[in-house]
């Protein structure tokens, strides 16, 4: 007998996920154990911590979501494991592919290695029913700023990338200049509220035909901004610093969704990855009239096992499987067409 389920697994940075797909939009169930109490400590991941906690929470976590799913016995309900297989850092992208791995073989069942940037691409899709193909995916997190057109399930195309840091980093850069907690984001976000977005003049860089982002001027800016009141001795608002360097992120990714749109005349835009979180940047990429905004809600921003399954789910369709030699790639990249 055949399982009906998909099982998904995402484990390639801090966060072990698991969910139970019946659909690709419908989720069973789904957990997410987070490691960040031990990471913030270091003010970043630890990737050798990552690795060790993920083994630690794989087993209890898909125990949870096999109790909480009314799944008594898996190997004849689940009928496909998916599992991030890259990018991301290697001692926990090989925890989640080798208990896939496990898994899939001994239930018999079909394995698929997801993308894990292809997972943020679909989050947006489980939510939005209007969402189709095809869209502009627009991945903002901590690793990765980039704007994919997607044609169809497998066919993407990069339009841009940042550079240097991706959008996240800087927030978490600029979180720690200011001797903020990580992961950064919120900390900033909840910062700017108070403050001037126009206090500073924040750079905002672009290429001569390029999309491309960067990031690493502009939080170098706010390191030199910060230096500057110190030196002088002068009071330092950190309101009004994380307000302009969160407008400048936005202004900058706005400017890029905008030209992006013009050139490919396709007006769903679908906002994805941890940035995307931020309700200052939601709010200010969903301003025009040109385009459609769809974001996902915030707990498929961050990284999670439904959009890994949602992904899987898609490929679990179309009768796209890897075998049992599945290796996690460090550097997977999306296939573009
Ligand atoms: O997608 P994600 O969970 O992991 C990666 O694949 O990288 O993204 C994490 C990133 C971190 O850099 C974090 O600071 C950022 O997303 N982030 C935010 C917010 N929440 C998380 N950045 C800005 N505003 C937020 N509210
Ligand atoms: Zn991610």
């Amino acid at each position: 007998m055949s399982g009906s389920l998909l099982l998904a697994i995402e484990s390639s940075c801090d966060d072990t996920s698991v969910a139970l797909m019946s659909g690709l939009r419908d989720v069973c169930s789904w957990k997410i154990s987070s490691q960040v109490a031990l990471h913030s400590q270091f003010g970043g991941v630890v990737p050798e911590y990552a690795g060790r906690l993920h083994l630690n929470a794989v087993l209890p976590l898909l125990d949870q979501l096999f109790h909480d799913a009314g799944v008594s016995c898996p190997q004849d309900q689940i009928g496909a494991v998916a599992v991030t297989s890259g990018p991301g850092l290697i001692g926990s992208l090989l925890v989640g592919v080798m208990t896939a791995k496990a898994l899939a073989q001994s239930w018999s069942v079909p394995l698929i290695g997801v993308n894990h940037l292809e997972g943020h691409l679909f989050a947006p899709l489980i939510e939005h029913k209007s969402l189709d193909f095809p869209y502009l995916g627009v991945i903002v997190s901590g690793g990765h700023s980039e704007i994919i057109l997607a044609q169809r399930p497998g066919s993407y195309q990069r339009l841009a990338k940042t550079r240097d840091d991706a959008a996240g980093e800087a927030f978490d850069k600029v979180a720690k200049i200011l001797g903020m907690g990580y992961p950064g984001g919120p900390y900033v976000e909840k910062c700017a509220a108070n403050g001037n977005p126009k206090a500073y003049d924040f750079p905002r860089p672009s290429f001569e035909q390029s999309l491309d982002m960067s990031f690493s001027g502009l939080k170098t800016a706010v390191l030199n901004a910060v230096n500057k009141a110190k030196m002088k001795d002068q009071p330092l608002n950190p309101a009004d610093l994380c307000a302009s360097f969160q407008t400048a992120v936005a202004d900058c990714l706005f400017d890029r969704v905008s030209r992006a749109v013009q050139q490919t005349g396709i007006t769903q835009v679908a906002l994805s990855g941890g940035v995307a979180a931020n309700s200052f940047l939601r709010r200010r990429l969903g301003e025009s009239d040109r385009w459609t905004l769809l974001a996902p809600s915030k707990a498929f921003c961050t990284d999670n096992a439904v959009m890994i399954g949602a992904a899987g789910w898609v490929a679990w369709s179309a009768g796209v499987f890897d075998d049992l030699t599945l290796t996690p790639n460090p550097n997977r990249e999306l296939r573009h067409l």
